[in-house]
Order: C-alpha cells, then sequence, then structure tokens
C-alpha cells in the first residue's frame, strides 16, 4: 500500500516501523537497472552459445550454438604451441647431440623442452633437478647434478646413458641370502648369469671387511698406509682391478665408480663400504 510521508510528502511503500521510519519508493539509478536488464540478457546469450542444459531423456545435453568444447580449445591451444615448437623440432630430428650444443638457439631450446622431459621421465629415479634418490641401501638412482659420471659426462657418454640405458656389473663377492637364493634358481634354470655370479664369490667377511677398509683410506688418499695393507693384498688379488683399475679410479667404459675421490654414490661409511662390497648392485 502507498502512502505519502509526513514531512517530504514523497510516496513511501507504507510499511513504517520503530515509530516513524518509512522506506521511500525511488527508482534505482537508471545505470543500475540498465545493468540488470543488460545481464539479464547476457545470461540468456551465454546460455544459449555454450552448452548448458542436460537432456533427461537422450542422455545427452544442449551442445550450445557456439559448437565451444573444451576439447576443441584445448587443441587451439596446443596448435599454437606446435607452431612454435614445429620448427625447432623439424631441425632436432637426425641431429647429434654435439651439433645441437653447437647452435645457440637450438641450445638454448632443448635446455628449455629437456627440463620438463627431464621432470616427467627421470625425476622420479634421479630426484627433481638431477639431485639423486635414496633407498636405504645409499642411493637408489645417482646424482647428475654433479661433475662426478660413472659412465663419462661428455654429450655422446650422456646420451648413450639415456638411449642405451646402463645396468652396470658389479657383482656380488659375498651375496645375502637373498642373493644365494636367486643364484640358486638362476643355476637350476641353466640362465645364463648365475656362472658369472660363481666368479665373483667368494671372499670371506674378514676379507671383506680389509678390503672396505683399504677402499675408505683410498678414498682418503691413504691408499699406501700399512693399515690397510692386507685390505690392498685382497683389492689386488681378487677381481676388483678388473674393473676399478689398479689404482682404483674406475673404469667408465663399464660404469666402474671411482673409489678414489671420495664421491659415494651408495652409503661411504666402512660398514656401507662393506656392504657395497659384499652384494650385487643394481
Ligand atoms: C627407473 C629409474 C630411472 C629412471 C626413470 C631414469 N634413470 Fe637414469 N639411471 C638410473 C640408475 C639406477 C642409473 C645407474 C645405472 C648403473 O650404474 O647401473 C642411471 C644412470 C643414468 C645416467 C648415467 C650417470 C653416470 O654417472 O654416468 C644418466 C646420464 C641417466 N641415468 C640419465 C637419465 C635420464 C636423462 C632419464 C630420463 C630420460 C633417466 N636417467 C631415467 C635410474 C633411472
Ligand atoms: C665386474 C666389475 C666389477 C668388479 C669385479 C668389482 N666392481 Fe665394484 N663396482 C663396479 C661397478 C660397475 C660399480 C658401480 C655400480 C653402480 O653405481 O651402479 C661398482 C661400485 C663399487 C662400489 C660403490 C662405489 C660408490 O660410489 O658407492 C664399491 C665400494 C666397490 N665397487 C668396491 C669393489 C670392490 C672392493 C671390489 C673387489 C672386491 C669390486 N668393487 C669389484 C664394478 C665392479
Amino acid at each position: 500500500m502507498s502512502e505519502k510521508h509526513d514531512v517530504t510528502g514523497a510516496p513511501t511503500t507504507g510499511h513504517v516501523w520503530d515509530d516513524d521510519l518509512a522506506d521511500f519508493t525511488n527508482q534505482p539509478p537508471k545505470w543500475w537497472m540498465l545493468g540488470l536488464a543488460a545481464s539479464a540478457i547476457w545470461v540468456v546469450v551465454y546460455w544459449l552459445y555454450y552448452p548448458s542444459v542436460p537432456l533427461p531423456t537422450s542422455n545427452t545435453f544442449f551442445k550450445g550454438v557456439g559448437g565451444w568444447t573444451a576439447i576443441k580449445e584445448m587443441e587451439a591451444d596446443k596448435g599454437e604451441v606446435d607452431a612454435v615448437r614445429g620448427k625447432y623440432e623439424a631441425k632436432l630430428k637426425g641431429m647429434a647431440p654435439a651439433a645441437i650444443l653447437a647452435d645457440n638457439d637450438l641450445t638454448e631450446y632443448v635446455k628449455r623442452s629437456g627440463k620438463v622431459l627431464f621432470g616427467d621421465n627421470c625425476a622420479p629415479c634421479h630426484g627433481t633437478n638431477g639431485v639423486g634418490t635414496k633407498d636405504k641401501e645409499g642411493l637408489f638412482a645417482p646424482v647428475l647434478n654433479d661433475d662426478d659420471w660413472l659412465y663419462g659426462g661428455k654429450i655422446d657418454d650422456i646420451y648413450a646413458s639415456i638411449s642405451g640405458g646402463r645396468q652396470s656389473m658389479m657383482l656380488a663377492h659375498h651375496p645375502s641370502e637373498r642373493e644365494l637364493i636367486e643364484l640358486e634358481h638362476m643355476e637350476k634354470l641353466g640362465l645364463p648369469g648365475a656362472e658369472a655370479h660363481n666368479i665373483a664369490l667368494g671372499l670371506t667377511p674378514h676379507q671383506i671387511d680389509a678390503v672396505a677398509k683399504y677402499v675408505l683410506a683410498l678414498s682418503e688418499g691413504k691408499g699406501d698406509s700399512p693399515e690397510v695393507a692386507p685390505g690392498k693384498l685382497v683389492y689386488m688379488s681378487s677381481d676388483c682391478t678388473g674393473c676399478h683399475g689398479l689404482d682404483g679410479k674406475g673404469n667408465q667404459a663399464m660404469g666402474a665408480a671411482n673409489l678414489t675421490d671420495n664421491i659415494w654414490r651408495f652409503d661411504g661409511s666402512l660398514e656401507g663400504i662393506k656392504y657395497t662390497s659384499s652384494v650385487r648392485l643394481n
């Protein structure tokens, strides 16, 4: 019910409270009314243009007159990315790694795209940015962000590591019980490898202890100290030299670690070295 305000005479809604408070019936400002109408129109247009209402009977939905789908939008975005990447990717096909690195533009490109590829494919084992990952026996996958390489750090060595994969062949010298069971199975089945294992078996715990002390001394530059002479004897007279070399500096052709640099992929404590010298690595 519309009434007039006592004092101003302006029309009110007729609702009075607290004795003398009343609502005027003024219209909201014009700009506001226009905005309200425009948003109502916008809702209808938007609703018609984009997929909106599920249609319960046909198990589908109103697809919208604009034909928009999320997949189409994603493909258009991907098309834009591919257009930028395409020219680099086409050049890279069949190029040797060293040739790529000789080209500044391509180097810049592979550094960026390689970072993504590394995150997707390699980081689960080698860790974010190649920091390596540890399991209870030490490092599971080697650190890649230092300058110490099992298989060589030249671009072609690294390329070979990635494209062909690597499996080092440090054999067990004092196998764990699990390895003995595995070995027994291998022998029973006549699998290749069992024989190779046999060759490497056979250091006593005492010899393992001595050789591990020698290896630790090597990494401290004290390989010639008389205290580790017994271990040196074991090292020199067993198969260690065949892979790690007479000087213990390792052999990148077979991924045999450098034992003199005090950089350890596995546990570098005496107990750790005893363990790595006993069991089969990888
Ligand atoms: C399933 C785990 C795993 C994944 C995934 C993996 N690596 Fe490795 N990678 C290893 C292990 C373990 C070694 C050590 C092999 C050995 O010594 O027997 C290694 C060795 C390497 C080496 C040699 C390191 C050296 O010191 O010479 C390089 C280089 C390397 N990986 C790069 C990569 C790249 C690049 C990727 C991704 C494309 C990748 N790896 C994915 C586990 C992995
Ligand atoms: C058939 C070759 C071979 C023989 C023989 C061999 N090693 Fe190894 N050794 C390797 C390889 C390959 C690695 C690297 C394993 C890896 O990181 O994947 C290795 C790794 C090690 C490591 C771990 C180094 C680290 O960074 O943590 C120690 C310690 C070691 N060897 C000691 C010995 C001792 C002691 C002997 C002799 C009793 C010996 N190895 C005999 C191939 C050999």
